[in-house]
């Protein structure tokens, strides 16, 4: 069963308590458990994790390269900042999905830019934590043609 590494950014920790009205009420652990829910349905090991830290994410990219055929990532902030996380991306083989939860492009014009999706294979914005089972959805199909 392939495994894929599903990342999340700055202050996502804080989601069901941070800025409802963008960006809503489910909190990172009932993303965190529909995502191997639907894992589980697609058969692909889903391992989640979440961190503040720039450099701790680039540090769980380089394990993925270890151990995960495919990325989810919601870099939050990081997205419009990070070449260091774009640079480690780029040092990862399998398939990457950006997923937002709000819709970037309806908001201010710094977050419209993604140093991430110049490495992405698809972007998902504004689906709310439906954009993360889509994004796992479709790692499943890019790996099943892959494989
Ligand atoms: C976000 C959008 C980013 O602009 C923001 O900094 C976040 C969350 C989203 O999921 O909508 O923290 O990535």
């Amino acid at each position: 069963m392939p495994t894929v590494h599903v990342l999340n950014g700055p202050n996502l920790n804080l989601l069901g308590q941070r800025q409802p009205e963008i960006y809503g009420t489910t909190t990172l652990a009932d993303i965190e458990a529909d995502c191997i829910a639907t894992g589980r349905d697609l058969g692909l090991e889903v391992r989640f994790f979440q961190s503040n830290h720039e450099g701790a994410l680039v540090e769980l990219i380089h394990t993925a390269r270890q151990e995960a055929a495919g990325i989810v990532i919601n870099p939050a902030a990081f997205t419009h900042t990070s070449v260091a996380i774009l640079d480690a991306l780029s040092a990862f083989d399998g398939p990457v999905i950006e997923v937002h939860l709000s819709n970037v492009h309806k908001r201010e014009s710094f977050r419209h830019r993604s140093f991430v999706s110049l490495r992405a294979d698809g972007v998902i914005a504004g689906c709310g934590p439906q954009g993360y089972d889509l994004a796992l959805r479709r790692l499943a199909l890019l790996l099943d043609a892959g494989g």
